[in-house]
């Protein structure tokens, strides 16, 4: 196969979906039911469902507890699942709330905004060991938007 059909093929999405919900705690359980089910059709195993919902919910806590922390309660999250041909499965987790001023910074193992809090920095850490690729882009007072990349099984679907 040519390189250009080879690229083609892996871009093309088999099957997506969109949804968009409310920057509340209580959806979390939502959100990560939602990515375990879209996810099933690839016939992941316990472990890599497992993994995909650890890395779903640190990336939707993260829109509601930083993103959306001064909008008291009012900001929305959207999640665009995708499975490709190839076996991956990608998450886009998009806010629109205040971004990030240095996004490398934010990306660093056990920085956190929060230290004060209970927060311990290591979400971004908890997403990159669970998944196989993590982007994030952001800007600040815009919003941000984490991608997630999960290969499942042999990718021969
Ligand atoms: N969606 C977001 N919008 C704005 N800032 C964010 C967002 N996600 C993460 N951040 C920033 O990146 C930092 C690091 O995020 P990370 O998830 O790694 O750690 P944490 O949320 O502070 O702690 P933990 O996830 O361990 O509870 C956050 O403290 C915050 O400043
Ligand atoms: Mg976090």
């Amino acid at each position: 196969m040519s390189a250009v059909k080879e690229r083609r093929k892996t871009k093309k999405a088999l099957e997506s979906f969109t949804a968009t919900f409310a920057a509340k705690s209580s959806n979390e359980g939502f959100a990560r039911a939602m990515a375990a089910s879209f996810a099933a059709r690839l016939d992941p195993t316990v472990e890599e469902l497992a993994d995909i919902k650890t890395a779903l919910s640190e990336a939707v806590t993260n829109c509601v507890v930083h993103a959306y922390k001064n909008s008291r309660g009012n900001g929305e999250i959207r999640i665009k699942g995708s499975i490709f041909e190839d076996g991956r499965i990608v998450f886009e987790i998009k806010d629109k709330g205040c971004g990030m001023e240095d996004v490398e910074k934010c990306l660093q193992p056990l920085y956190t905004c929060d230290p004060e809090g209970e927060r311990s920095g290591m979400g971004f850490t908890v997403m990159e060991s669970f998944c196989d690729g993590l982007k994030v882009r952001s800007k600040p007072g815009k919003g941000t938007t984490v991608v997630l990349t999960k290969k499942i099984g042999r990718g021969d679907i």
